[in-house]
């Protein structure tokens, strides 16, 4: 990637990253730290409003920072789209290439089988209506990284949620009709790399980990690699009653030769190992 800059000799791109405090920043601020790195957290920049005065013009934008309560989104669509449109047009109107993350929670799950780029969304929640819309906000210069079940050594995830869990009880209860790819930043963070240093043109890419599972599925495979005696007793959607729908079947796939991500339970293994 080009950098704009009067500066001939400079060679350090700028990178700007929102969310910087979220697992999937976190992620980023690590894998692009050879860049000039400004990482800023809610506090350093409230993407509901304009950006605050920056030390310079970043040459990338890596718009980490959204509202992820996914069930919050069902009370307050509102505040869920001021962050997640309006944020992501603050972010976009910098002027850089831009880097926005969005879900597979944009599709309903009724395809019964892997989503592609170029497959018709159709959200079923308020947050995956937000998310759409944030795609639209993200301008002409975006790669629009779509994303599913992320999980990750800091912040709030299934994983860490699961561990929690299974050290303080004999059984957990999982839901075990949803299906999708669970991704572990790390391994996102670095295939957005490739990402924008490949020749990636910009549009809407698909960047799971390989292979796919359910929930229950999931955190057997969590309580297994992490050595903790806990059963998973397997529910329905119906059973478990969360307040927004999710899609049954949201695995993403690519049709445009994205940068490939590791099996999820690679991810998990590594993500384990990471926490030590
Ligand atoms: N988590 C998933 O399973 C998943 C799946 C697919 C796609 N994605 C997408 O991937 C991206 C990263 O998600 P993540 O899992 O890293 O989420 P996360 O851990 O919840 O991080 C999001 C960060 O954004 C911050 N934030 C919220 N409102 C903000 C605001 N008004 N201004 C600035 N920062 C704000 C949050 O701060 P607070 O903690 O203070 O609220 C949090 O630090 C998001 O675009 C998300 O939609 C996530």
């Amino acid at each position: 990637m080009e950098h704009d800059d009067a500066d001939p000799l400079r060679a350090r791109r700028r990178t700007l990253i929102t969310g910087a405090a979220g697992q999937l920043g976190h992620a980023l601020a690590g894998v692009f730290a050879d860049d000039d790195v400004l990482a800023l957290g809610r506090e350093g920049w409230d993407v509901r409003f304009e950006s605050p005065a920056l030390p310079w013009q970043p040459d990338l934008v890596l718009h980490a920072a959204a509202w992820t309560n996914v069930d919050g989104a069902e009370d307050d669509p509102q505040g869920a789209a001021a962050v997640n449109v309006g944020g992501t047009a603050h972010a976009s109107a910098l002027g850089a290439p831009i880097v926005t993350y969005s879900t597979d929670y944009v599709f309903d799950g009724r395809k019964g089988a892997p989503y592609v780029e170029s497959d018709a969304p159709a959200p079923a929640s308020a947050y995956g209506r937000t998310k759409l819309h944030g795609e639209a906000a993200a301008g002409e210069r975006a790669w629009i990284v779509r994303s599913s079940w992320l999980f990750g050594e800091t912040g709030h995830n299934f994983l860490r949620t699961m561990l929690r869990l299974g050290a303080g009880r004999d059984e957990v209860a999982v839901v075990d009709d949803q299906r999708g790819s669970p991704t572990y930043v790390l391994h996102l963070a670095e295939a957005t790399r490739s990402l924008v240093e490949g020749d990636a043109a910009f549009g809407i890419w698909h960047l799971a980990a390989d292979g796919d599972c359910t929930w229950a599925d999931f955190a057997e495979a969590i309580f297994e690699d992490a050595g903790i005696d806990c059963r998973v007793r397997r529910i329905t959607t119906a059973e478990f009653g969360a307040k927004a729908p999710r899609p049954a079947v949201s695995i993403l796939r690519s049709e445009k030769c994205a940068p490939p991500l590791p099996h999820w339970r690679e991810g998990l293994r590594a993500c384990l190992a990471a926490l030590g």
